[in-house]
């Protein structure tokens, strides 16, 4: 427990150039995926937040050796199925789903029952949408019908190729199948809703073998088996998802302006900058590059107070999934009512985002119409806020304590935000680059 921080002054203007933390996505995608190569991989600017410091623990008790260093963080790895870990391991993936998942896909062959836990929040979380194709490919849970963490796996020496159909469009969901089908005798085959693909991306850059064709409503996806491949090193771009809250910090300040350099802008990423786009912000990508598959760019944001609702199409969804929370706060500014639906997901994060996103906003005074699965945020372009505020007992979820910092220095009034440490998980340098941009925090 770190002490609240209190805000009471909104945000001065600015116009700075800033960079934002690396890629978590990646950099978990990288550790497993170098933990599974052949020989030495090393990550340049690999994020070092808690759910990849998570992430690397749960390899070091694997067995596999793991340097990080200041620079850079080098990953000796096993093969393919060649963890060596002693009976009775746990591992503890914390705070992260990402992490929690896609490690069981890695684990299908192992010959020791090995336990799998994670925080208070990871372990009110969902893992059966992973258990089921797991079990399909011949790995054994218990106890049985457990749909949460901790749960104990148990590989089997028979592993086999499985068709699997991904309809919530899951990243952490395709990306587990996708891994466990290296470990499978036969071709695994995917339909998904489209998602982030990072993990095709780099799948075809270290030449594993895979099929993906993209229809009009799914993705298609094959991999083969059984090929091990080699190590690789990776230079970590920053994340959309951190640089999100700094876009709608200076999209909500007055006179102000932003350039947040070297982002991945994979289009499976930019929701948020459709979304907001459509609602009138004129967000722009700058200095545009490819890097192993993945764009890469500069975004540039100004100040921006002609706001308008949106109805949100839902084929942006998946693509601004964790982005949701600072995307209502826009709407609570903007002209109009706003309506995002078929979001249900939401609920299903690192606390209830969607029921947490709107109890926010009823706080400063935006009404809502909430259900399930839908928002409807009535949008107030005036909105100037003067009373108290205490956000608390949010399951020290980082971005809702993001999202109320930007509310708060955005949107005035007097402002208590418990569990500061909560960035640790994804964005550690949160904080201080609020400060570098003169935000006034207690
Ligand atoms: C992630 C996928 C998303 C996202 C999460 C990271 C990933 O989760 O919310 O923060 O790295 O694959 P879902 O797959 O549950 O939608």
């Amino acid at each position: 427990m770190t002490k609240p921080i209190l805000i009471n002054k909104v945000i001065k203007g600015f116009k700075k150039k800033i960079n934002v933390s690396s890629d978590k996505s990646l950099s978990i995608r990288f550790a497993i995926l170098a933990s599974l190569a052949n020989g030495r991989s090393k990550a340049y600017n690999l994020l070092k937040s808690e759910d990849v410091l998570s992430t690397l623990a749960c390899l070091k008790k694997l067995g596999v050796k793991i340097k990080l260093n200041k620079k850079n963080c080098i990953i000796e790895g096993v093969g393919i199925n060649g963890y060596n870990f002693k009976n009775h391991t746990t591992i503890n993936a914390g705070n992260s789903g990402t992490a929690a998942r896609l490690l069981c896909a890695t684990l299908l062959k192992s010959p020791k029952k090995i336990k799998i836990t994670g925080d208070k929040s990871l372990s009110k979380r969902d893992m059966k949408r992973i258990i089921d194709p797991l079990k399909n490919f011949g790995a054994k849970f218990y106890p049985k019908n457990k749909k949460t963490l901790p749960f104990y796996l148990w590989g089997s020496e028979n592993i086999k190729a499985i068709n699997y159909k991904e309809l919530r469009g899951s990243a952490q969901c395709k990306s587990a199948v996708m891994l466990g089908a290296l470990s499978a005798q036969g071709t695994t085959k995917l339909k998904c809703k489209p998602s982030r693909n990072h993990t095709e991306l780099l799948f075809k850059y270290l030449k594993i073998p895979i099929k993906v064709k993209k229809k009009k409503n799914f993705d298609y996806i094959e991999v083969k088996g059984g090929k091990n491949f080699n190590s690789f090193n990776y230079r970590l771009p920053g994340d959309i998802s951190s640089s999100a809250f700094f876009i709608v910090l200076t999209l909500l300040s007055e006179k102000s302006s932003i350039l947040i350099k070297n982002i991945n802008v994979n289009s499976s990423r930019t929701g948020i900058i459709s979304i907001l786009n459509l609602m009138g912000a004129k967000i722009k990508l700058k200095n545009k590059k490819i890097y192993k598959g993945e764009k890469i760019s500069d975004i540039f944001v100004k100040s921006n107070q002609n706001l308008k609702a949106i109805n949100c199409p839902t084929n942006l969804n998946s693509s601004a999934i964790d982005e949701f929370l600072i995307i209502f706060l826009v709407a609570a500014k903007a002209k109009g009512v706003s309506y995002f639906k078929r979001i249900s997901e939401l609920n299903q994060k690192e606390s209830k985002r969607l029921e947490w996103g709107s109890k926010i906003l009823n706080m400063i005074g935006i009404k809502t119409i909430l259900t399930p699965n839908s928002i409807k945020i009535y949008g107030q372009p005036n909105l100037k806020l003067d009373k108290n505020y205490h956000i608390k007992n949010y399951l020290k979820d980082h971005r809702i304590f993001m999202m109320s910092t930007v509310a708060a220095l955005t949107l005035g009034g007097n402002w208590k935000i418990n569990d500061p440490d909560s960035i640790n998980t994804s964005f550690p340098s949160f904080l201080n680059l609020v400060k570098n941009l003169g935000g006034k925090l207690n």
